[in-house]
């Protein structure tokens, strides 16, 4: 199935907020456990997680890491504002620097980062290359690298299997941002090829779950 891609932008209000209330925990806790697992404890410096949404993500890993601060970056108002209200709840606000960007872009607050994560951002991104050559410029030797995304089903059929079996009791808005998030989101094959022309074949690129992948690794 060809990839049809989506708009890039969460800022519509409704959308936003039916994001921020729904529950992503079984992705999210499999974003940080993985996250664990390849690199362990006791992580410090600056991390930098890029398309946050609501910074469910980000305040669980800076729960989790009391010793890295976070530049957590989202060019929809609307999202950030969801993302505060979170940060503050989990009482981590103090160590998570919100930043309104179009992403790529080349004006973030430091030169490198020890850490750098996303989830569910690269298929939204009109320049895929934009976002891999992004991260690579922000990284340093050592950065760790966890990229998490959607993974295009083989069919639309599928795709509305997938709807129904993760989002069945789901707001329509929900429901729909799902499908059109899995027709626009890419295969491993086409990840390997982008990493390849972004310098990042060093990283790894395995298959996580029924609709995710994931990029890993640690930069030399
Ligand atoms: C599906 S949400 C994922 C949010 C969060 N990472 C998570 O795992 O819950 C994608 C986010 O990326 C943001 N986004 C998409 N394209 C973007 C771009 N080009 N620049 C900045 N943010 C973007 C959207 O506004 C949205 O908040």
């Amino acid at each position: 199935m060809q990839r049809i891609p989506e708009p890039e932008l969460m800022d519509e209000a409704e959308q936003a907020q039916a994001y921020a209330e729904a529950d992503f925990d079984a992705a999210n806790r499999l974003f940080v456990d993985r996250f664990r697992a390849a690199f362990g404890d006791g992580l410090k410096g600056r991390a930098l997680d890029l398309g946050c949404g609501p910074a469910d993500i980000v305040g669980r890993l800076a729960r989790h890491y009391p010793a890295l601060h976070f530049d957590a970056v989202d060019g929809a108002a609307a999202m950030l504002a969801w993302a505060e209200r979170s940060l503050a709840h989990d009482g981590v606000a103090e160590r998570v620097t919100l930043l309104r960007r179009h992403l790529p872009c080349d004006d973030l607050p430091v030169a490198s980062y020890q850490v750098i994560t996303s989830n569910s951002l690269l298929h939204h991104m009109r320049d895929a290359h934009g976002f891999w050559t992004m991260l690579a410029a922000y990284a340093e030797p050592g950065t760790r690298v966890m990229v998490m995304d959607l993974l295009r089903p083989a069919s639309l059929t599928a795709a509305n299997d997938l709807v129904a079996q993760y989002a069945a009791d789901a707001p329509q808005v929900l429901r729909q941002d799902f499908y059109r998030s899995l027709l626009a989101a890419y295969r491993p094959q086409e990840i390997v090829l982008q990493l390849s022309r972004a310098g990042l074949a060093p990283l790894d690129v395995q298959v996580v779950s029924d609709r995710h992948w994931l990029v890993s690794g640690r930069l030399d």
